[in-house]
């Protein structure tokens, strides 16, 4: 039975509603973040949030082999989730290099780290973004990958690194979850997503634009192979995809080697419903225009998550109007995100 956890990129969004949903478990959590792009204040949200404290949390970037040595040294470390990584897809069109550095080397980093501390079971953060412009919906796991930015590419290669590396190291056990669309918050009103800057990702635009922050959402293209033409996403709530790392560290043993599931609800959603939505939750006029098609945008990603369900008996149990109405809670409990 695994009891203690080590969670890379723990103050993220992802990651820090993760460690509440592994806290409220009963596991032992120890957090590595660099905080290049969370907020330390979320670390004490998520203690008050489970109720418990966390084992531990380390200001450490997972490229740094001899900090990250000393926090396994420190931890009877029995699986690690690694979510540490650059994701806006815009910036990794820019900035390739960053993103080869972070997300390739810090996860081979990590894994030299684990081999050298005899820790041998890993949940990977990956994404839907190495389907690329897919052909068809639901994508299942063996549908053709082809990345189309740096981003999706360095999810790609560090699933590829971590295919080989169990091929020749039988005790590693991998469980690579590619995300679709995470958004939504804790509905305890604390934790929630807090992106630097203007945001890049429809949700939490959208939000900020209900709370008053940003006069209107400028909406990518109408003119997409949709039914009203604008984009369509496979959202899931951050709370499912925390749910569905608890569930996998109970399956790493399931198998040995490396394993790839879906996490998304197979329920697709266009950027006009959404807004709809998230109005109606939020009980706020959201205004919007139509803009041009954004760079590298697709038409359509939805997951077909029947894999995932067949294999661990486990699905997504919350819908739109459940995001919706946490994002708002967060977004209007917290309209200026984070303390500094
Ligand atoms: C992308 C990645 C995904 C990654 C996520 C987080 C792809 C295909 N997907 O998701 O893997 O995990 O970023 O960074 O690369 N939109 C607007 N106006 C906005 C913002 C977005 O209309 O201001 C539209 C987009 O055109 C799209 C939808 O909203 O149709 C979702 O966009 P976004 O939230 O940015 O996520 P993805 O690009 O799907």
């Amino acid at each position: 039975m695994t009891t203690t956890v080590l969670v890379t990129g723990g103050a993220g969004f992802i990651g820090s509603h993760t460690c509440v949903e592994l806290l409220t478990h009963g596991w032992e959590v120890v957090v590595v973040d660099n905080h290049s792009n969370s907020s330390p204040a979320a670390l004490e949200r998520i203690e008050k949030t489970a109720g418990r404290p966390l084992a531990a949390a380390y200001d450490v970037d997972v490229r740094d082999r001899e900090a990250l040595g000393k926090v396994f040294a420190a931890h009877p470390v029995d699986a690690v989730i690694h979510f540490a990584a650059k994701k806006a897809v815009g910036e990794s069109t820019q900035k390739p290099f960053d993103y080869y550095d972070t997300n390739v080397g810090g996860t081979t980093a990590l894994l030299s780290v684990m081999h050298q501390h005899g820790v041998h079971r890993l949940v990977f953060s990956s994404s839907c973004s190495v389907y690329g412009d897919a052909v068809k919906v639901p994508l299942t796991e063996t549908d053709p990958v082809a990345p189309t930015n740096p981003y999706a590419t360095t999810k790609l290669r560090c699933e590829e690194i971590l295919t080989d590396i169990c091929r020749h190291e039988p005790r590693l056990r991998v469980l690579a979850l590619r995300y679709f669309n995470p958004v939504g918050a804790h509905p305890g009103g604390l934790l929630g997503e807090d992106p630097r800057g203007v945001p890049d990702n429809v949700m939490p635009y959208v939000a900020q634009v209900a709370v008053g922050r940003l006069d209107r959402l400028r909406v990518f293209g109408d003119d997409y192979p949709t039914p009203d033409g604008t984009g369509v996403r496979d959202y899931i709530h951050v709370m499912d995809v925390a749910e569905g790392h608890r569930v996998a560290l109970g399956h790493l043993d399931d198998a040995p080697g490396m394993r790839v599931f879906n996490l998304g609800t197979g329920v697709g959603t266009s950027v006009r419903e959404l807004v709809a939505a998230f109005a109606e939750a939020s009980g706020r006029d959201v205004p919007y225009e139509i803009t041009g098609r954004r760079p590298g945008d697709v038409a359509a990603l939805v997951a077909d998550p029947t894999a995932v369900a067949g294999a661990w008996g486990w699905r997504t149990s919350r819908d739109l109007a459940d995001m919706c109405r946490d994002a708002w809670r967060f977004q209007d409990l917290n309209p200026a995100g984070y303390p500094d």
